[in-house]
């Protein structure tokens, strides 16, 4: 199991000692959640942050970028050239969903499709040769801090589910990530699920204890 820190619910104001904590403490992607205030109600940061993230901390943490943001086909480039390694996109937010991934690939980076609560699998469906990750959103995009929605595991499974028959019939295998109230309590059933790489804000930053302990709780759950 992959975990993912979103650094989100993280001192925003002293960001680059947030994302070195979680790399010191192991953690080798950083969830980079991008919001435009257009898409999602909530403004966060852009490609001149990351780039500077980039430089901080060096080229071994996979910068793994969320965008909630319309019009990513026109803007992804900006987000590899600061040094994303991954980029996942909204089905919501990019009309020429195809065309997108492809050229993010292209681009040289890994794809990832993005579903909200409410939305549906057939259009991942439609480019899972294409992409690398499927990214399944388990609260509604825009804030961290929020309760895991029960109801996405029927979705999950049937993801698995499609994704093993890829697999099975020799194509690419496919990430399930999953994002929003994922926490100690609830991560080893998503192991259960298929789940293999899970974004953790508020479980992994918050006033409680440190990125380190927390992260031992969630590493002893999966044990
Ligand atoms: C929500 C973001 C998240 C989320 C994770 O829009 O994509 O990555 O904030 O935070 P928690 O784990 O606190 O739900
Ligand atoms: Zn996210």
């Amino acid at each position: 199991m992959i975990i993912a820190p979103s650094v989100l619910t993280a001192d925003l104001a002293d960001l680059g000692n947030a994302c070195s904590e979680a790399v010191e403490a192991g953690l080798d992607w950083l969830h980079l959640d991008v919001m435009d205030g257009n898409f999602v109600p909530n403004l966060t940061f852009g490609p001149p942050v990351i780039a500077k993230l980039r430089k901080a901390l060096g080229d071994a943490p996979i910068f793994d970028a969320h965008l909630m943001i319309e019009n990513a086909e026109e803007s992804f480039q900006q987000y590899i050239d600061a040094g994303c390694n991954h980029i996942s996109v909204h089905v919501e937010a990019v009309k020429h969903l195809h065309r997108c991934v492809t050229a993010i690939r292209a681009a040289g980076a890994s794809a990832g499709v993005t579903l909200n609560p409410g939305t549906s699998i057939d259009a991942a469906l439609e480019v899972l040769s294409e992409i690398d990750m499927v990214l399944v959103m388990s609260v509604n995009p825009g804030f961290g801090g929020q309760s895991f929605i029960p109801t996405v595991e029927a979705k999950i499974r049937r993801l698995k589910e499609a994704i093993d028959a890829q697999v099975a019939a020799g194509g690419r295998p496919v990430k399930i990530q999953v994002d929003g109230g994922v926490k100690a309590h609830n991560i080893a059933m998503l192991r259960e699920w298929g789940v293999s790489n899970c974004v953790v804000g508020s479980g992994l930053f918050n006033d409680k204890a440190s990125i380190a302990d927390n992260l031992a709780v969630i590493h002893q759950a999966l044990e």
